[in-house]
């Protein structure tokens, strides 16, 4: 069912109230990691054109990232998803084994030498809990908080040089950890994780953007990257779950390859502070287009 103007509704919300058992839960939260792309700058724009909890039944993020929206929505039924294997790995120890994971991480020291060693390590080889704190540990004191691997799927971003880093936030990851209560979490392909998505299900899709140029790509959160081949075949699952009567919205870059992928649907611009680009005269705002099909 597509959308023939942005004040049509996909769904008729006020039907089918059986399905709609959504709370939300009272303690606020927010990321317990940086991550390339995250929209916590941008939620404050977003919020005008989100769906009420009331309005939807499981939430589903299949490029989970960071999670701000999660966060921001603390969805009690949730499916949340990410290729990404360690990510996932970290998000599970948050929810499971919060105070432990406190506990090693308070015992990390911040020196050039110890970074490297941490790096080192093989993630594979550690048990989920040391896997987890290695992650986080590398994420705050990494050069800008990226995570960025090479072909053969090896952490390699350099020493960040921070003087006094906050390695172990335990607030923030307390919080995040009641977020996460009975929340699935799984390593996965984006089409695999909506494939359990069902009519008034609301589904966020975050993907590595589409490039604005061909050398201003950062795609490199998993070892193979995100290509144009997959913008499309993402594209034709929107259509998909718009048919499914989900409620779908997705954040792409405002370039001509999306509006014309999504011209179906709602397309609305918003505005975005940059800061992951190696060319510091390439900061600054850039527009960015959120797309809805309710
Ligand atoms: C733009 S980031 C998401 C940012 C997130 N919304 C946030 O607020 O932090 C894109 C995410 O998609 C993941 N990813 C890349 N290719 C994927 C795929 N084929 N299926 C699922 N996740 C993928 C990356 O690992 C990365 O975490």
């Amino acid at each position: 069912m597509f959308l023939s103007s942005a004040n049509s509704s996909a769904v008729d919300f006020e039907q089918n109230t059986e399905r709609i058992s959504l709370g939300k839960r009272l303690v606020p939260s927010r990321p317990f990691i940086k991550w390339a792309g995250g929209k916590r700058r941008l939620l404050e724009q977003y919020s005008p054109f989100l769906p009420s909890p009331t309005q939807f039944n499981y939430y589903f993020e299949p490029f989970l990232g960071g999670g701000a929206l999660f966060f921001h929505l603390r969805p009690v039924k949730a499916f949340l998803a990410d290729l990404n294997a360690d990510l996932i790995n970290c998000y599970r120890v948050v929810r499971d084994s919060p105070e432990e994971l406190i506990e090693v991480l308070s015992k990390h020291k911040t020196s050039e030498q110890y970074f490297y060693r941490i790096r080192e390590l093989i993630p594979e080889n550690l048990t989920p809990l040391q896997r987890a704190s290695r992650f986080i540990y590398l994420n705050k004191t990494c050069y800008n908080g990226l995570y960025r691997v090479n072909k053969q799927g090896q952490f390699n971003v350099p020493y960040g040089k921070y003087k006094k880093p906050l390695i172990c936030d335990s607030e923030v990851i307390r919080t995040a950890s009641e977020s996460l209560k009975e929340i699935h979490l799984s390593v996965s392909s984006f089409e695999k994780t909506v494939e359990k998505a069902q009519k008034r299900d609301f589904i966020y899709l975050d993907p590595p953007y589409v490039p604005l140029s061909p050398t201003a790509s950062f795609t490199s959160y998993t070892s193979s990257n995100f290509t144009e081949q997959d913008q499309a075949k993402l594209a034709q699952l929107v259509r998909t779950l718009d048919k499914k009567g989900c409620l779908v919205m997705l954040s792409n870059s405002d370039t001509k390859l999306v509006r014309t992928l999504y011209q179906d649907f709602s397309i609305i611009t918003v505005n975005c502070p940059r800061s992951i680009n190696s060319n510091p005269f390439a900061r600054g705002n850039v527009t960015e287009l959120l797309i809805r099909n309710y």
